[in-house]
């Protein structure tokens, strides 16, 4: 039997300007999907015990097909010959903008390195982890799988040539206190990203300024997360936030909790991950802000988590 764990994630900045070429921060968060890949009877079973919202597995199921399906043929695993079961669990809650497809695909990819003896190091199980990927986000920049195997905070840039991604591992002076809020919706990353690409085509100068002043946004975060400056950090967060608007990928649902959590003591709060529901990231200063913001979050309605990111 093989065994394998991916990690979930959250992007503090960079959703959807990554996918062309721009630089990303993302963090693993320390919850894990586990996969165990066993003979089967026929073709592939997967049995699916991940904890979820509630739909997000009905409306995710033609993704999580797909890119199994590429997985296999990838790593030219013929299910007729090798019937596999594979079963998913762990303590990843799957939901929008986590990065629960890029979990999937990552202990997956790990299960079956196992199982097969493959003998693939990290930078090869993220490999197969991006393929599994493209089954959610059709053309994914990669930023979800890079953070579901290797774990950890990264800088990330996709490599447009298609040579490898420049990735750089990322440590922070002290771990940075969020709550992810749950607008509750999943999306389909592959419709949003196909949006905001004839959007981009459609009005291309307008999308030229706002990919230009996102990447001054990410230089100035980045200088904030490295120097510790956590305020700065939470205005830059407000602008890739107001940003993200401009890129048409934010919701009502995803504003209210922002609002919610910025009267409650937020510095910032923003969208991670693919947008039009999922996960809203916000940053809190101290623990008993972090409490409160989660507190009034989930009397407006919402699912919240506290965490931190970055082990300091
Ligand atoms: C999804 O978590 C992040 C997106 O930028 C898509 C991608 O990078 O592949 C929306």
């Amino acid at each position: 039997m093989g065994k394998g764990i991916g990690y979930g994630k959250t992007i503090l900045f960079g959703e959807h300007f990554v996918v062309y070429g721009l630089p990303a921060v993302a963090s693993a968060i320390s919850d894990i999907t586990t996969a165990t890949v066993a003979k089967g009877e026929k073709g592939l079973e997967l049995i699916d015990n991940r904890p979820a919202i509630e739909g997000y597995k009905t409306k995710k199921q033609g993704e999580i097909t797909r890119g199994l399906d590429l997985i296999m043929k990838f790593l030219k695993i013929d299910l007729e010959k090798t019937p596999l079961k594979i079963t998913l669990a762990g303590n990843l809650k799957c939901v929008s903008g986590v990065g629960a497809s890029a979990a999937l695909a990552s202990s997956i990819a790990r299960a079956l390195n196992e199982e097969f003896s493959l003998g693939l190091d990290d930078d090869g199980i993220n490999e197969v982890a991006y393929e599994g990927e493209k089954g959610s986000a059709g053309t994914p920049s990669g930023i979800d799988n890079t953070c579901s195997t290797y774990g950890g905070m990264l800088v990330f840039e996709k490599n447009l040539e298609g040579g490898p991604n420049k990735i750089d591992l990322l440590e922070v002076k002290e771990p940075i206190k969020i709550v992810l809020a749950s607008t509750g919706i999943t999306q389909e990353t592959k419709e949003v990203v196909a949006d905001v690409k004839a959007e981009k085509e459609k009005n291309s100068e307008e999308y030229g300024k706002i990919f230009a002043e996102y990447k001054d946004v990410f230089d100035e975060g980045l200088a904030a997360l490295k120097e510790g400056h956590i305020e700065k950090l939470g205005e830059l967060m407000d602008r890739n936030q107001e940003l993200l608007r401009k890129i048409n990928v934010s919701c009502d649902e995803i504003e209210k909790i922002i609002s919610v959590a910025k009267e409650n003591g937020a510095l910032g709060a923003k969208l991670t991950g693919t947008g039009r529901g999922g996960l809203v990231i916000c940053l809190a200063p101290d623990e008993e802000t972090q409490e409160r913001i989660a507190k009034a979050v989930e009397a407006a309605g919402f699912e919240a988590t506290k965490t931190s990111l970055g082990k300091g």
